[in-house]
């Protein structure tokens, strides 16, 4: 009978990835063994395909720029004080009721910002001196207080991080949270590929794996059983953001209630543009319905493009605050959403053993992609200095030092 070893030979052979095996002969059983079972997870086709597509990626951009238009959002300050209330109130109501469970989406690397750890753990500085965690848990502490109950809070982490994470709120006492609302879940992982379509090695007898994308969580809610956790509980809308956004109003009851009172399937919270160059994805219509174009992708002649107001057309910068009815969480984790090619450094192992820095692709999925999937979308473009400072970079623009400012301006010390 064909042994494990023999197998995977087999297959790496067929999809030309034998280099994956170069080092066996420096490695113990032990770390055999372990190198072997990660093949297991690998769908090679899938990757295949993957990689056909990067290379393709470019005839995809300027073909997809034609179906791209302006959208329409509402804007918060538009609306009177009378209808401010509507939604506060009805937004309040759901919350009173136990309606609404938030997702933190903390599965990305931060590799800008350059933190080891997971990224909730950087702790955004002076005088501040608190955690993007502990920013995120204070305001749904403060919020379940008010409408007393707990709201269900559900983090997702990858690879490492996943322990790290869960020992973190463990040695701090989940912040003063009620640590049986708090549930932790994990994404999928994607091995990396050099431009020439080699999956990379991270060690001699490690791959190089990165988490999927954002728009992973779909399928790890449901996979992680967190979305019958939710079903279970009564939840009927669930609030996503990511983690790194010092400002993000948790849970917003005024948003919740504008998305009831609009009578979507979900809604998305926008500010204005800082400048053209910004790199956040924005809003627009493709193919006639509510979409986002990421900054990597957007064709440099939409960039600029202004009406006559001198106003940019696509000016409404996605922040990730988004409104999810629970219904349509089942029907999006069984859609799928397609993979986006991005490209990223890798430390890994070169052919010699070394270890380089090298350019590569990195498979991911996004969750805006889901809005194509639905109905009904409104987009909400609030105030950008009250709701979004966000951190990407150790220093100058979207830094922590950006953002405490912003903090310190809303005098939310
Ligand atoms: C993201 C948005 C972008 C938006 C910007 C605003 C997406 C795909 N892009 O870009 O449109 O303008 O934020 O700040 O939403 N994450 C995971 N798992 C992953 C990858 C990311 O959980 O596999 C989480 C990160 O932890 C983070 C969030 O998703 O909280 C955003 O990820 P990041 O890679 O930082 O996205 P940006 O490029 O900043």
């Amino acid at each position: 009978m064909e042994n494990k070893l023999d197998k995977v030979k087999r297959i790496l052979a067929q999809y030309k990835q034998l280099h994956l095996l170069d080092f066996v002969g420096a490695l113990t059983i032990e770390e055999i063994e372990n190198l072997l079972n990660q093949f297991e997870s690998i769908d090679f086709e899938k990757m295949r395909s993957l990689y056909q597509g990067s290379v393709s990626n470019g005839k995809e951009k300027l073909s997809n720029h034609r179906d791209i238009s302006p959208i329409h959002c509402d804007v918060l300050n538009n609306y009177n004080e009378l209808k401010q209330k509507k939604f506060l109130e009805i937004g309040e109501s759901v919350l009173g009721m136990g309606k609404i469970a938030v997702v933190t989406m903390a599965g990305g690397q931060g590799t800008r910002l350059g933190h080891k750890g997971p990224k909730g753990t950087f702790n955004i500085g002076y005088p501040i001196n608190k955690t993007l965690f502990q920013l995120q848990n204070e305001r749904l502490k403060s919020l379940s207080e008010k409408y007393k109950r707990w709201i269900p809070w559900y983090i997702m982490t990858s690879g490492e991080a996943h322990e790290d994470t869960i020992k973190y709120f463990e040695c701090n006492n989940y912040f003063g949270y009620e640590k049986r609302e708090v549930f932790f879940f994990q994404q999928g992982a994607l091995p990396m590929l050099s431009f020439d379509g080699k999956i990379l090695l991270k060690e001699k007898n490690e791959i190089y794996f990165g988490p999927d994308g954002n728009g992973s969580v779909f399928h790890s809610l449901k996979r992680s059983g967190a979305l019958e956790d939710m079903t279970n509980k009564g939840i009927e809308w669930v609030f996503f953001t990511g983690i790194d956004n010092a400002l993000v109003k948790m849970a917003d009851p005024i948003f919740v209630g504008y998305a009831i009172n609009s009578d979507v399937n979900a809604a998305s919270k926008s500010v204005p543009k800082k400048h053209p160059e910004e790199r956040a994805g924005v809003f627009c219509l493709k193919e006639s319905k509510p979409s986002i174009v990421e900054y990597s992708e957007i064709p440099e002649e939409l960039i600029r493009m202004s009406n006559a107001n001198g106003q940019l057309l696509f000016g409404d910068v996605n922040i990730l605050v988004h409104l999810f009815r629970i219904s349509e969480l089942h029907k999006i984790a069984e859609e799928g959403l397609p993979y986006h090619t991005v490209v990223k450094n890798a430390a890994c192992i070169d052919r010699n053993g070394k270890k380089v820095e090298v350019s590569s692709y990195k498979y991911e999925s996004f969750i805006f992609d889901a809005f194509k999937v639905l109905d009904r979308v409104a987009i909400l473009q609030v105030v950008r200095e009250m709701e979004f400072a966000p951190i990407k970079n150790k220093v100058g623009e979207d830094s922590p030092e950006t953002a405490v400012r912003q903090l310190i301006q809303l005098e939310r010390i």
